[in-house]
């Protein structure tokens, strides 16, 4: 099975992590190897081999070379380059869909799902390839036009998390294209694979159709590659995903040098479920957005609060439903399976102590709770009421199916709850009162990013802005204005008069 996945892609045992560009995979065997290892039973897939610094040195200065064509490409051809690369996973969806669900755990149809969303993302930038719009404003002097171009930036650094081992990447590569820039990327050591096997199909396809290199790749085996990298100079725009605390660091230090970062980092997204919702709807959101990819989204709906009134119905109708997923836990790539493993020991590790910290804290495990004596790192979908709000467990983002179960009585009660984390990626409300869903979306409702009526917290379309506020760091990619964040904004004011008034009436004449 595994072995069929891997050549489908042009994949074998050792695989090369770096692409240099011009068609040139490194040949670098000293600088460590990464191990891809199957979470479902913790078996090696296929090993990679790092990145050394010189590999490192002839990606930034081949990128910057390719930058200096790149730049002035008529956007409108760049976009031609992206749509040749959505249709190139088009045609290996499958084939990229089953290589995510093997190497990062998550079920096929997600794995697919994630795919879809690459292609989705690359018909969106051919389109926003024609429409890199600046505003024109009406100049306060005599004789003169004022407008703004949005110009590109140069090399974007892309560092992924192995949750999204692939749609990452394209969500800020192929915007950072259209927009004129060079992509260089760093994946998650966990998830090299599904990073080279997007690499090849989209850099083959830019060959075959005549385009320059605009997209590299290094996979770094614990060097400081990672660090210089983030402190490089000649990046101006540092896109990372990932866990808050990491996420800091790289904000801290890309600021330290005057670049940019766009940081899409840790949720602790909650669900309200007032008297009035249709349960019909919100209980599969509720499973769907805390047990879908493992509880490993950082939109995986954490916290749930249910109206008093309806809290133990909702509590056993969603124990009923965790029960019938815990009868497909599995194989990803097996067509059954409704939940996958955690990417790793040390998660189902964490799983564990979150559990047992919750139940120091008061809390009642109503279902799962434990590991599965299996091998690979499985884990029962979790429940559990009896916490607060404000307990550290639960104020905390655990990579995991864990749902906290808390009961509110008003509207605004509510709100304060599900506002009051230091995370603010999504959230959600189930309603049928008009009144409460209007509350919800206004400026004294939720304070997150994303804020949904009668859908769940995860699973957001690419067509609109992806990110959050507060801990999640502030980044949005993916649709609506999200390329501007890949360009910089040039004023420009033209003197088409023979005079040279000043602005603001200054009068200064020698
Ligand atoms: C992530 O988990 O890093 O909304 C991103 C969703 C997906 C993106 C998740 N479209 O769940």
């Amino acid at each position: 099975m595994s072995a069929s996945i891997l050549s489908a892609l042009g994949l074998t045992e050792m695989n090369s992590g770096t692409y240099l560009g011009n068609g040139e995979w490194s040949k670098t065997a000293s600088a460590g190897v990464l191990e891809a290892i199957n979470p479902s039973n913790n078996e090696v897939i296929a090993r990679v081999q790092a990145s050394s610094d010189a590999d490192y040195e002839t990606i930034m200065t081949r990128a910057q070379e390719a930058f200096k064509t790149w730049r002035t490409t008529p956007a409108p051809l760049r976009g031609e380059a992206v749509r040749l690369c959505g249709e190139a996973l088009r045609r290996h969806k499958d084939a990229l869909g089953s290589l995510v669900a093997l190497e990062m755990g998550k079920i096929k149809p997600e794995g697919d799902g994630e795919v879809q969303e690459m292609i989705d993302i690359a018909d969106f930038a051919v389109g926003q390839s024609r429409m890199l719009y600046g505003n024109t404003m009406h100049s306060e002097r005599p004789g003169h036009r004022m407008y703004e171009q949005w110009h590109p930036l140069g090399i974007v650094a892309v560092i992924s998390a192995f949750n999204f081992p692939v749609a990452v990447w394209a969500w800020n590569s192929f915007l950072a294209a259209i927009c004129g820039n060079i992509t260089v990327w760093k994946p998650s050591p966990k998830t090299p694979l599904s990073a080279i096997a997007a690499m090849r199909i989209c850099n083959d396809a830019l060959k075959a159709g005549g385009f320059p290199d605009i997209f590299f790749l290094f996979n770094d085996a614990g060097t400081d590659l990672a660090q210089k990298f983030v402190d490089d100079r000649r990046i101006p725009l540092v896109s990372f995903t990932g866990s808050t605390h990491v996420g800091r660091l790289v904000g801290e230090r890309v600021a330290k040098r005057m670049g940019r970062s766009l940081l899409e980092l840790g949720g602790n997204n909650a669900i309200i479920v007032d008297q009035t919702a249709d349960l019909k709807l919100a209980i599969p959101a509720i499973v769907f957005g805390a047990v879908g990819t493992a509880g490993q989204r950082c939109t995986t709906t954490r916290r749930l609060f249910v109206h008093e009134s309806i809290m133990e119905d909702v509590v056993g109708k969603l124990v009923n439903a965790y029960k019938q997923v815990e009868s497909k836990i599995g194989d990803p790539t097996q067509a059954t399976t409704l939940m996958g493993p955690l990417t790793d020991k040390a998660s189902v590790q964490r799983f564990l102590a979150a559990v047992e910290k919750a139940k120091a804290s008061g809390g009642t495990v109503r279902t799962g709770g434990t590991a599965l004596d299996r091998p690979g790192n499985f884990v029962l979908p979790t429940i559990i009421t009896g916490v607060k709000n404000s307990d550290d467990v639960v104020q905390t983002e655990t990579f995991a199916p864990i749902l906290y179960v808390m009961p509110f009585t008003s509207i605004d009660e509510a709100l304060e709850l599900q506002n009051g984390v230091p995370q603010g990626l999504s959230s959600a409300i189930f309603t049928q009162n008009l009144k409460v869903a209007e509350q919800f979306l206004t400026a004294a409702g939720s304070d997150c990013g994303i804020a949904n009526v009668n859908i769940g917290t995860s699973g957001a379309e690419i067509g609109g802005a992806f990110g959050g506020e507060k801990e999640t760091g502030g980044g949005r990619e993916s649709g609506s204005d999200s390329w501007k964040a890949y360009m910089r904004r040039q004023t420009n004011t033209i003197n088409y008069s023979d005079a040279l008034p000043l602005a603001q009436g200054i009068k200064f004449t020698v």
